[in-house]
């Protein structure tokens, strides 16, 4: 396991932001990309959000999101196609630009999460009709597809597969081969974060076309942002005792701030101390590792420089 002492040294190197000449910028909350006509440079950067706000950065994070897509994209390669040109450095992703889907394609493999509280209001998630009396993180039979809207602002909306062919977002076709495509994505990669001793629960994707209308796995793949993940030894004995499942622990920094500092969200954000900020960056190198399989190779120093000299930027 990685050293506090490498973790602090790195604390004054992390990436924060990013003023490149490289095209268009947009600025996500931990991301940010540059388009130019048919390509996108998306970098990670160090920051952590929660309560939707940026808090802070912390070291090798951006790192262990970029190459666990990396990791996920060469993985599933053979089931579908992906954005992904090259990776030149730990903390960039070049890829394909694509037309963006106007759906999250979500895939859940349990009753957990918003799905669960959905199911306790009526029995049905995303308009599919569900046997009663199932119990929460309950394993479905066969994963679900419950797509939900893009939101720009606040928070996504379950949408069914009737809804957007009715409402005439997509084709019939499309959102059968895209639901197609995503469910044999999810069952890879419930294979190898198995063989791994985690349960991959439910993960979004996002898909594209490209300008003959061809179909592409876009954006993030089975990051710890973008899908939540279980320990598989603890899963069946916690389900049987009612007891929460043991998740990858991306919840430590927001229970910190809630539980330290009464921080919810809202007015200023608290300082918190180097050790809170190393104990994060070891649970996502942790969960580098946990989730690949691999050992994880920390850059040490100057990220900003580092990825400046890589891209000529
Ligand atoms: N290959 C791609 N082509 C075009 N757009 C993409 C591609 N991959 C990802 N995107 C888009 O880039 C944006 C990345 O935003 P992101 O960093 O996730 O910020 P946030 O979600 O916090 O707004 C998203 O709108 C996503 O749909
Ligand atoms: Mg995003």
């Amino acid at each position: 396991m990685i050293l506090d002492n490498k973790i602090r040294d790195q604390m004054e190197y992390t990436l924060k932001e990013t003023r490149f000449n490289l095209g268009k910028k947009y600025q996500g909350k931990v991301r940010d990309t540059y388009m130019t006509d048919d390509k996108i440079y998306i970098i990670t950067t160090d920051r952590i959000s929660a309560f939707d706000r940026v808090l802070t950065t912390v070291p090798f994070k951006g790192q262990v999101l970029n190459q666990i897509s990396d990791f996920w994209f060469s993985m599933t390669k053979d089931i579908v196609k992906n954005h992904v040109i090259s990776v030149p450095d730990p903390n960039v992703m070049v890829t394909r630009k694509l037309n963006i889907l106007p759906i999250e394609v979500v895939i859940r493999g349990y009753l957990t999460g918003s799905a669960w509280r959905d199911y306790q209001k009526g029995n049905a998630v995303s308009g599919i009709k569900l046997p009663p009396g199932m119990r929460k993180d309950q394993k479905f039979d066969k994963p679900l597809f419950t797509p939900s809207t893009k939101a720009k602002e606040g928070h996504d909306m379950p949408l069914s597969v009737h809804d957007i062919v009715a409402q005439g977002m997509l084709s019939k076709e499309l959102i059968q081969k895209v639901e197609e495509m995503a469910l044999k994505v999810f069952k890879r990669g419930q294979e190898v974060a198995l063989s791994n001793g985690m349960i991959l629960v439910d993960t979004k994707y996002e898909f594209g076309l490209d300008e003959n209308n061809e179909i592409y796995l876009a954006d993030e793949l089975h990051t710890p942002d973008s899908s939540r993940y279980w320990y598989a030894d603890t899963y069946e004995e916690r389900f049987r005792n009612g007891q929460e499942q043991r998740m990858l622990d991306k919840e430590y920094l927001r229970q910190w701030l809630i539980k330290e500092r009464s921080f919810m969200g809202d007015g200023h954000i608290p300082e918190i101390p180097a050790e809170v900020i190393i104990e994060v960056a070891k649970k996502y190198i942790k969960a580098y590792e946990e989730i690949t399989g691999k050992k994880f190779d920390a850059k040490v120093g100057d990220v900003l420089e580092r990825v400046k000299k890589c891209l000529g930027a």
